[in-house]
């Protein structure tokens, strides 16, 4: 902002976040006006149809395919902006959290991380951008000094994701400065408790990724392959239906679409995998797990929340992403319904704005 538009208060510049998930690209468009994150557009693109699959089906396309639906999807949104933020697929990435040799000077920790981290990588650490975040202590008397360890979160994406995804900014005319692992992109948009232990679950169309974050320290990842696409096969097997018609359902229905209970019996799959790793979490740091937040456009089903509410003894709520941008109240309920699907995306431009 120049000194003029800092006296006359012209508009800051709008910011993107690009959203590519398996099944659609999901693009939020926010910019900031008086400390506030506006929102100014959002919209949502399938995949399928472009790769030869029903909508709400993962994919599995080139970037070439990629960048021509999500330039689709910038025209359909009316986005004005080439500067975004774009998400990597959480099953691309490598995050673990490792116990380290202890260094108090912050240079000779740096070499030490990145020597030990070659333990833990599966490739050469020539083919990985490779980042790291020093977990914070909290318990004095179990400090890092006195245990001449520290717990640090290593994460690597491989070069040629990283290529890939560049290649579909590129071919969709966009600007990115900065790639970010899904997770992290969905923690700022959905989790609000700064202390407590909280159990995130993304129910996409593929995979189900469930993580446990405290203090605002991914402790645990896991992702398991079993998604929303699953549900939707299920109801179309039930009534032998086709997958469009089995899809639509399901939108309008939530866990009453099919017979025999066919979404039920997908999400009872997807949670007891998440108790195991809640209460693996639990055991092992023994401390409660305060709550559970779903997002993913699985997370969008109806009655999802009192279902898993009943199912689990701990607080469970539906992720609301723009609860945390300015909107008109008119679109509230929209936004909050459709939120979950939203959380990478609005996690991302939230990240771009601070960039400014
Ligand atoms: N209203 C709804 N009710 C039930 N399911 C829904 C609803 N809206 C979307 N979905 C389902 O959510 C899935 C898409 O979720 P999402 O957009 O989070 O996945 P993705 O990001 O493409 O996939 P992934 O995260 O696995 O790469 C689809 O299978 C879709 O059918
Ligand atoms: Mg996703």
């Amino acid at each position: 902002m120049s000194f003029l538009d800092f006296l006359f208060g012209k508009k800051e510049k709008s910011v993107l976040g690009v959203d590519i998930g398996s099944s659609s690209l999901k693009v939020v468009q926010l910019r900031k006006e008086k400390g506030q994150a506006v929102l100014e557009t959002y919209g949502e693109l399938a995949l399928g149809p472009y790769g030869g699959a029903e909508v709400g089906q993962a994919t599995n396309l080139s970037p070439e395919q990629i960048a021509e639906t999500l330039r689709d999807l910038l025209r359909e949104a009316k986005v004005t902006t080439k500067d975004c933020g774009v998400s990597i697929p959480f099953a691309r990435s490598l995050l673990t959290l490792v116990e380290l040799p202890y260094r108090k000077d912050p240079s000779e920790q740096r070499t030490v991380v990145e020597l030990e981290a070659r333990k833990f990588i599966p490739v050469p650490v020539s083919e990985v951008q490779l980042d790291w975040f020093v977990v914070p202590e909290r318990d004095p008397s179990q400090s890092a000094e006195k245990r001449g360890k520290v717990g640090v979160l290593l994460v690597a994406v491989h070069n040629d994701e990283l290529k890939f995804l560049q290649g579909i900014v590129a071919g969709a005319g966009l600007a990115s400065s900065f790639y970010e692992i899904e997770i992290f992109s969905t923690l700022r948009a959905v989790v609000e408790e700064p202390v407590k232990p909280v159990m995130v679950l993304d129910v996409g169309a593929a995979s189900t990724k469930m993580y446990v974050v405290e203090h605002g320290v991914v402790m645990v990842s896991h992702a398991m392959s079993a998604g929303s696409q699953d549900i939707t096969r299920a109801i179309a097997a039930s009534q032998n239906l086709p997958i469009a018609r089995a899809e639509e359902l399901k939108k309008k229905e939530g866990l009453e679409a099919g017979a025999n209970d066919s979404p039920e019996l997908v999400f009872s799959r997807i949670f007891s995998e998440a108790r195991r790793v809640l209460t693996q979490y639990e055991t092992a740091h023994r401390k409660p797990v305060a709550a559970i937040v779903l997002t993913g456009g699985g997370g969008v089903t109806k009655e999802l929340g009192t279902y898993a509410k009943n199912l689990f003894s701990i607080d469970v709520r539906v992720a609301d992403p723009f609860a945390k941008t300015e909107a008109p109240a008119f679109m509230r309920p929209v936004l909050q319904e459709i939120g979950p699907e939203f959380a990478v995306a609005v996690g991302l431009a939230l990240r771009k704005l601070e960039e400014r």
